[in-house]
This record gives C-alpha cells, structure tokens and sequence, in this order.
C-alpha cells in the first residue's frame, strides 16, 4: 500500500538507516556457534559510571529539570565543559561559555550546523568512506555531497591538497571526523591546522566532529591545537562537534555540543535550534555540571581499555585480515576472500554470511560510500568492527570464528 500523501524528494533520494540492515541479517543466525558477536553499532558496551547514574535520577526528579533551560544550554554545564576543554585541548586555549550551545545529541548539532550554514544546491565537502549520517543529512536537504577520496595507503587521511581542488563557489563547508568513524583514522595535527588555513583563506567554515576525541591515548599531545595559539583564529571558520553519547556512555540521554563562533550561534544556529529542539534535555545537562570533573578519570580508564582492545583485536586477526586503520571506536579492515580474477569478494557479502552463519554482526565499507562505488577491488573488501563494542574475551572470540568462517564457507583467501 502507498500513502496518499507525497513524500519530501529530500527524503526519497536519501539512503534508508543501513545498521537496520546489518541486524536483520543477524535475525537468521541459528546460535550454533555460540552468542551472538555484535561489532556493528558503535556504542558504549558498559553503563555511565555509578555516580552519573545517581546524579541523573536526582536531576531527573528535580523540579528545576522539567522546564526548557536557556537556548545555548544550562551555563553550569557549558562552564564545566571549558574545563574539560582545557583538559584535552590544553590550558591555554580560547574558548569560554559564550561559544557553546548544547545540543539534543551530536547528529542533532551537525543537521543544525548545516542548515545554519548551507542552502539546497549548496556543496559540502565529506572525506570517504564517511559516517553516513552527515551524508545523509545533506541529501535529505539537497544539498551536493562532494566527496573526498581518502586511501588505505595514506592511512584512509584525507589530503588538504586534493580538498582544495574540490572547492568551487557553491562550497560551505568541510566536513571532517577526527578520530574517524568509519575508518578509525586520527588526523595529524598538522593535518588539522591545514583543513582549518585551508577553510579560512577560502571563507569557508571547517566542520570538525571530534565525538571520539576522548579515546585516543596514543600520545600526550593535544588532538590539535586550533584552540589555542592558532592562526588564524579559531572563529572565524572553526565549528567544533562534539557528542556526549560515548564519552559519558549516555547515548539514550542525546546531548551534543557546538562550539563556535558567537557570532555565528547567535545570528544563525540558535535560530535553527529553536525551531528543532527548543532546548537539550536537562536532567542530563544537571547532573553531568558538576561530575565532569570526577567522571575523567573513568575515560582515561575506558580510554586505556580500547586500546587494550584494539591491540588484542589487530594481534588475534586471522592471517589474511588487514587492519588499514585502527583508533578510537573502530577498526577498518580489508577481508581476505577472493571472487576469481584477483577480484575480492564484496564486504557485503562477507558481513552478511559472517552475522547469518556465524554471529558476527559487522558493517561493510558499503554503508559509508557513495551509491555505486565499491566496483573497484579494494574498496569492495573494507569491513568497520566497532572494537569498543566487545569486551577482550569477546574480542577473541570475534577473531576464532573469523579463522574458521573461510573453511565454513568454502572460500579461497589471500592468506
Ligand atoms: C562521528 C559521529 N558523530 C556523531 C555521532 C552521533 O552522536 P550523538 O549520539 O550525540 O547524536 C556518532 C555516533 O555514532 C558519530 O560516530
């Protein structure tokens, strides 16, 4: 049956929510090799920690909780997440409350940016494989994904250079995700500071969604430092994402923040936001302001945990399986399986035989590029494992049953 009403072509031209995809395929595994093994969805895989929890059910029954809170957000929280700032990004940086606005999660703060920023027939420029959200936020609003090829052999980083090629008149922005999803890549500083020289000598604004930032602990350096003694400065083209959902493990509780220009906030975002959420939920904004400070030490140790994971997961990879990147939440990893022809067996395929015979649920590089693309041999191999999912043990068990699936399933492989 069709409606009788006519749906926005915005909406008709956009993909569907592939993850639906991945677990249906899982709905038919049969459990003869054990639990199912779920890598898919990055999500937190332990609760917020106990002093989150009850911080949240007194705010949650505080009578100040029930009423809309200022448009930018409680100040307690956006004073408290300067703090924090200062933590990551060092404590000299320029940021205050005034360039914040807290957002009902961060997907919320990017489709609130864009339509701050973008008008239909505008370009945004988004590095491949992208998270599929912000592609298909732009083509809901028919707005032209311009993509940016980015390859295993530079480490899936994008290139300043071959962006700069990309931008024409109608560009708005670029879009970036540091540390990335899908491809778990963390951007270079370096690389950073030049995307930001790169937006602001073409007035253009850099969209930067840091929402793993928290999970990278590989050195002590700040991700970037475009907060702080940056030329140029950091307002005038910077617009900082950032997601509360895995940091503080309350991805139910949708809270996002936007750090800008307040100028920017106040002449175009704020208007956006009022009309798409009034406010952000409060009862989180209350009870994260005054833990902020106690809750870091739970994510340096979460921090510390993914590492462990991912370096477990890359030694226990069966022989054929290799990781292209690895950091934050995800690995992104090229399965072994031959078509014939030197030609590599689709990641679709392979994700959809591994969640229906064998329980384990990941994504195929499918979901994060564009329609069409994946003909070519590489691109068609890539799978994301979302480490941050499964404990060590689990870890090693994804990794068994990789090692038996090419025997399963009849498969030649490069190992
Ligand atoms: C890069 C990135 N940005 C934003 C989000 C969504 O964050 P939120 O739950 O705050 O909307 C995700 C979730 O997976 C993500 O990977």
């Amino acid at each position: 049956m069709s409606l009788p009403f006519r749906l926005s072509r915005g909406v008709l031209n956009t993909i569907s929510p592939p993850i639906p995809e991945a677990y249906a395929w899982a709905e038919k595994y049969d459990f003869s090799h054990g639990p199912l093994l779920d890598m898919a969805q990055g999500v937190p895989d332990r609760p917020p920690q106990q002093i989150l929890r009850e911080g949240l059910a007194i705010a949650s029954a505080s009578p100040d909780s029930f009423g809309y809170c200022p448009p930018r957000g409680e100040l307690s929280l956006r004073e408290a997440m300067v703090q924090e700032m200062r933590k990551v990004y060092g404590e000299n940086i320029d940021v205050t409350s005034d360039d914040m606005a807290l957002t009902s999660g961060c997907n919320l703060a990017f489709v609130a940016t864009i339509m701050a920023l973008a008008d239909a027939g505008d370009e945004v420029i988004l590095p491949v494989p992208w998270y599929f959200n912000l592609q298909m936020t732009l083509s809901m609003l028919n707005i032209t994904t311009i993509p940016l090829q980015t390859r295993p052999e530079d480490g899936f980083v994008p290139s300043p250079s071959e962006c700069k090629a990309l931008i024409t008149s109608k560009t708005k922005a670029i879009a970036l995700v540091t540390p990335n999803n899908p491809t778990g890549a963390t951007y270079p500083p370096e690389i950073i500071a030049s995307f930001s020289h790169l937006a602001q000598s073409h007035n253009i604004a850099l969209i930067l969604d840091e929402t793993y930032r928290d999970f990278i602990i590989t050195t002590s350096l700040p991700p970037h430092f475009l907060f702080s003694n940056s030329t140029p400065p950091w307002r005038t083209h910077l617009i900082h994402l950032f997601s509360f959902s895995k940091s503080y493990a309350v991805p139910g509780h949708r809270l996002g923040l936007v750090a800008a220009s307040p100028l920017f906030l106040d002449s175009a975002l704020l208007t956006v936001l009022d009309s798409l959420q009034i406010c952000a939920p409060r009862p989180i904004q209350l009870a994260l302001a005054p833990l902020l400070p106690a809750l870091r030490l739970g994510i340096i140790d979460t921090a510390a945990d993914l590492a462990k994971r991912r370096e477990l997961f890359e030694r226990h990879l069966p022989r054929g399986w290799k990781v292209g990147s690895i950091g934050g939440y995800f690995a992104f990893v090229r399965h072994p399986f031959r078509r014939g022809r030197g030609k590599g067996k689709g990641a679709k395929e392979v994700c959809r035989r591994l969640a229906e015979e064998m329980g384990v649920v990941l994504l195929p590089a499918d979901f994060f590029t564009p329609d069409g693309e994946g003909e070519n041999e590489n691109e068609e191999r890539w799978i994301r494992f979302s480490v941050a999912n499964c404990d060590e043990r689990r870890i090693l068990e994804v990794c068994q049953r990789l090692e038996k699936c090419a025997a399963l399933f009849g498969w030649e492989s490069d190992a």
